[in-house]
């Protein structure tokens, strides 16, 4: 867990700085907030093996899972991309997974230079798989 009074954008550009992506060079960082208050960061991690890459926003959700905080808030996202990079399909669908209300999840996508965009998860990833069809 990260603890402290920064804001959550601030904690997804510190982890931006933790990104180990030395193959595709885009830096991630995460920081998500829970309905309990915690807050966790992620990063992406790359692989020699490409396709073993994983994303910040699951490295974050992840982390907050193992935790034991399992109900998602708020979502920052920060990457160097202009304008500012949406979630890619396979963390839309892990942050489902942990969003009751995808309506009440707000995820922010945020650069260095300031550039800010938001939407809801809801918004995202509308109509999503959420399990209820499995026996
Ligand atoms: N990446 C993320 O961390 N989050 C996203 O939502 C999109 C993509 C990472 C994965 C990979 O390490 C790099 O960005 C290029 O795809």
């Amino acid at each position: 867990m990260t603890s402290g009074t920064k804001d959550l954008d601030a904690l997804a550009i510190a982890a931006q700085q933790l990104a180990h992506a030395p193959y595709s060079k885009f830096h991630v960082g995460a920081a998500i907030e829970m309905s309990n208050g915690q807050r966790f960061s992620g990063a992406n991690i790359e692989n020699a093996s490409y396709g073993l890459a994983i994303c910040a926003e699951r490295t974050a959700i992840f982390a907050a899972v193992l935790a034991g905080a399992k109900q998602l808030a708020q979502v920052s996202v920060c990457s160097d991309s202009s304008p500012p990079a949406s979630p890619c399909g396979a963390c839309r669908q892990v942050l489902l997974e942990f969003s009751p209300d995808p309506t009440a999840v707000t995820v922010v996508s945020i650069n260095p230079k300031g550039e800010r965009r938001s939407w809801t998860l809801a918004q995202l990833i509308p109509d999503g798989f959420t399990g209820k069809e499995l026996p």
